[in-house]
């Protein structure tokens, strides 16, 4: 039974990364730390294992490996923590906050000898794992053509705190960290990188702020891959952002030289349509952690992996998401042509 301890008891630890731990065969959540004892006594009382902040009482607990839900500039710190005491990592998304500081990591690791793996958990959701197989099988041919679409309002402008309508910190802080395609796309491009088994090439990109951050709120990244495939991505943190009753849209389609597979969350759609008819096939979350941990419990009984998305998988989806956010900020308009 490996022993798991978790770094950062936050929004993702709490929703996702806790309860997958608990029920996965073959791990035990042994400790949990945060540098706010609220936080940590909140999620050391839920699932009954001791609570830490101070982190080398944390990693005296005696740790297998360790999940590192903290915000992305604290990644870093977390990983050398770990490595340095021979602990494996199981890192969120995005790595670290650029490419030195994830290439810096992945030396860290690798010089320790531990395992690092990106916590891309939309690649073990099982429409992320049927349209993985699909692909392979040529189910619609050759896929040509990727449009992998994510726009939401990221929790909205505002919050309300003691009946006061308020800033939206949570929103406003992952836009300072880069915006959307750092935080939420590097998903999207990792699925197009593990789809079509083909890297990237070449990319443009393009963006619009619809509010008034320094990074742009909305993008749109086009991905030229080794096979000639072609990638949209279609990214936003502004979509109805200050509306009363917003809406979201995320989905994938994949364009091929025999038909389209085509998955739509809002409208609960997964199909296949292709010179064999039509297939529907079982809609799933676009999440999922539970499948992320059975996987990191068989790496860490068997002393790897090559199902988990590696450090390497994260550095290649943050360095184009970084380096495409600043070409459209630094391409930006600043008078517009009426
Ligand atoms: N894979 C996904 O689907 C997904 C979803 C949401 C967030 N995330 C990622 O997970 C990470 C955390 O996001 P969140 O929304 O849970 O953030 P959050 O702010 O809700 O939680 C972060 C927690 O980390 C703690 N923390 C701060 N400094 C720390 C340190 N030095 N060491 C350990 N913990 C520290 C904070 O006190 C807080 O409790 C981010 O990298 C984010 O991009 C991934």
């Amino acid at each position: 039974m490996a022993r798991i301890g978790l770094m950062g008891c936050g929004t993702v630890a709490t929703y996702g990364h806790l309860p997958a731990i608990a029920e996965t065969a073959g791990l035990t959540l042994a400790a949990v730390y945060d540098p706010s004892a609220i936080a940590v006594a909140a999620a050391a009382a839920r699932y009954g294992v001791h609570g830490f902040t101070d982190a080398a009482a944390f990693f005296a607990a005696g740790l297998d490996a360790i999940t590192i839900t903290s915000p992305a500039p604290v990644h870093r710190q977390n990983v050398a923590d770990a490595a340095r005491r021979g602990v494996h990592i199981l890192c969120e998304k995005p790595l670290g906050t650029d490419e030195d500081e994830i290439a810096g990591m992945i030396r860290t690791a690798a010089d320790a000898g531990v395992q690092l793996y990106t916590a891309f958990d939309y690649r073990f959701s099982p429409v992320s794992q049927s349209i993985k197989h699909l692909v392979e099988s040529r189910a619609v041919g050759d896929v040509r053509a990727l449009r992998l679409i994510y726009i939401w309002n990221c929790h909205g402008k505002y919050a309300t705190v003691d009946g006061q309508r308020v800033l939206q910190a949570r929103r406003a802080a992952r836009m300072d960290e880069g915006g959307p395609l750092v935080d939420c796309g590097v998903h999207q491009i990792d699925l197009a990188r593990w789809w079509t088994g083909s890297e990237v090439v070449r990319w443009s990109a393009a963006g619009a702020w619809v509010d008034a951050f320094t990074a742009p709120d909305h993008l749109f990244l086009h991905l030229d891959h080794a096979n000639g495939a072609h990638t949209l991505v279609e990214i936003s943190y502004s979509y109805g952002h200050t509306a009363t009753e917003p809406s979201a849209h995320f989905s994938y389609e994949l364009i091929g030289t025999e038909g389209v597979i085509r998955f739509d969350r809002e409208a609960r759609l997964f199909e296949v349509r292709s010179t064999r008819g039509t297939e529907t096939l079982p809609v799933a979350p676009e999440k999922n952690f539970a499948g992320m941990y059975a996987a990191l419990a068989s790496a860490l009984a068997h002393g790897g992996s090559d199902v988990l998305p590696t450090g390497a998988d994260g550095l290649a989806a943050t360095r184009l998401a970084r380096a495409a956010t600043e070409a459209v900020m630094a391409g930006r308009l600043l008078t517009v042509q009426k």
